[in-house]
């Protein structure tokens, strides 16, 4: 008894069935429940929390912990008696449309060859997977707790940064880190990982890259993995979508976009109010109110660039030294912001501008932002109000 579902493929079903599928097995209610697995054994349906799998209990000090193993260093895939295992569960294949540029695709269900494929892939990670983490062609590099990295942790035990991406890609991404050799191929790896991880949802419609689940279908089709940071947290999924070898060497060899705004640029990495150059514009676009944590997601690319880096890093500091960052949007917030600006304005010329970026719904967050500037002894000279929101999310409001 394996306790699981064979996972069968059905094409060219009816509108109806396709309706009834697409609520999928893990649902939510949508208001911020745990999510359910529903499934159904002869006409009977079965519904248990996510977090009853888990294991999920109270602690002592009133916090929840649960049964998940912790992932080890070595580690790359589940364990046989762990609570959650992954598969493949169907494969998307595409050829060229006899002599056109265009492609056609297929869903085939996963067969006997494709299985043996990817077991001969964790032989190979078991064999090498200490050398490279040696070599630092793959992360060795614990997940800090945090606010967004403990989601990691608490729901499916990864402990390592190498521990959200799948053994075909470390296979690829480590042969691909053995061959960063300088600031572009490094550059050109990062975009690479961003599409490589098993955060990456599989996409289902052109507006379906937010939010967690099916994405919703609002005609046209788009079949897709989609990347990591589509937005600007970690999140993970039970339906993690996997690029297949020849889009990812794509990825890795299609040229960076040009900058337009310089040519010429010196990156320094540290604390603005320790900056000491001066200047007679800055132009900042600060942290504020705890929107997004990038010491924290930033980590998911300092664990694999870190060891081993190209000279042009020489003196980069690996570390996204989270102590340095201004957070959260109390007293704490308001003093590292004034520190900041004070410094920047006493390292420009009377005549000096500062101009800086700053987008927030909340009216006190504002007030809050005034009375940075005048306590930091500048003067606000002008104002311009400019839409933020992305083309796609536009678009999307407007439906
Ligand atoms: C709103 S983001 C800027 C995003 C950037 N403009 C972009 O498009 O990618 C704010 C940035 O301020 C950085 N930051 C936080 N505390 C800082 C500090 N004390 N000194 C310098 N930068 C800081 C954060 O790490 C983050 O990268």
């Amino acid at each position: 008894m394996h306790k699981r579902y064979e996972i069968a493929l059905r094409c060219g079903v009816s509108r109806t069935e396709l309706d009834e599928a697409e609520v999928g097995t893990v649902r939510s209610d949508g208001r911020g429940q745990e999510p359910y697995l529903v499934h159904a054994v002869n006409g009977i349906e079965y519904r248990t929390k996510i977090s009853t799998l888990r294991g999920d209990y109270r602690r002592e000090d009133g916090t929840t912990g649960n049964r998940l193993r912790l992932w080890d260093r070595d580690d790359f895939a589940p364990l046989s008696d762990d609570v959650f295992w992954d598969r493949p569960y169907a494969i998307h294949w595409k050829r060229r449309k006899g002599n056109s540029k265009k492609e056609e695709f297929e869903f085939r269900a996963v067969t006997g060859g494709d299985l043996a494929r990817e077991s001969t892939i964790d032989d190979l990670v078991t064999q090498k997977i200490a050398d490279w983490q040696a070599n630092g062609w793959i992360p060795d590099m614990r997940i800090e707790p945090g606010d967004k990295t403990d989601e990691l942790i608490r729901t499916r035990g990864w402990t390592f940064w190498h521990h959200l991406f799948p053994p075909r890609h470390l296979l690829l991404l480590a042969l691909m880190r053995s061959r960063v050799t300088d600031a572009r191929t490094a550059l050109l790896f990062a975009r690479v990982l961003d599409y490589t991880s098993k955060l990456c949802r599989w996409t289902t419609s052109s507006a379906g890259s937010s939010g967690q689940g099916a994405g919703k279908r609002t005609g046209g089709a788009s079949d897709n993995p989609s990347n990591v940071f589509y937005n600007q947290a970690l999140n993970t999924f039970f339906n993690y979508g996997c690029r297949s070898s020849s889009e990812i060497l794509e990825l890795f060899s299609k040229p960076l976009p040009n900058s337009q705004i310089f040519r010429q640029a010196n990156v320094v990495n540290m604390s603005a109010s320790e900056f000491d150059a001066t200047n007679d514009i800055y132009i900042t676009d600060p942290p504020y109110g705890d929107a997004v944590k990038y010491e924290e997601i930033l980590e998911f690319f300092i664990a694999w660039l870190r060891k081993n880096l190209p000279p042009e890093f020489a003196g980069w500091v690996w570390d996204s030294r989270r102590s340095l960052a201004i957070q959260g949007d109390d007293e704490a917030f308001r003093r590292g912001m004034v520190a900041a600006y004070r410094r920047m304005a006493e390292l420009m010329p009377d005549n000096g501008i500062q101009v800086i970026m700053f987008t927030h719904q909340s009216g006190a967050i504002w007030a809050d932002m005034a009375n940075i500037v005048w306590a930091s002894s500048l003067r606000v000279t002008a104002a311009w109000y400019v839409v933020t929101e992305t083309d796609s999310a536009l678009r999307e409001a407007a439906t």
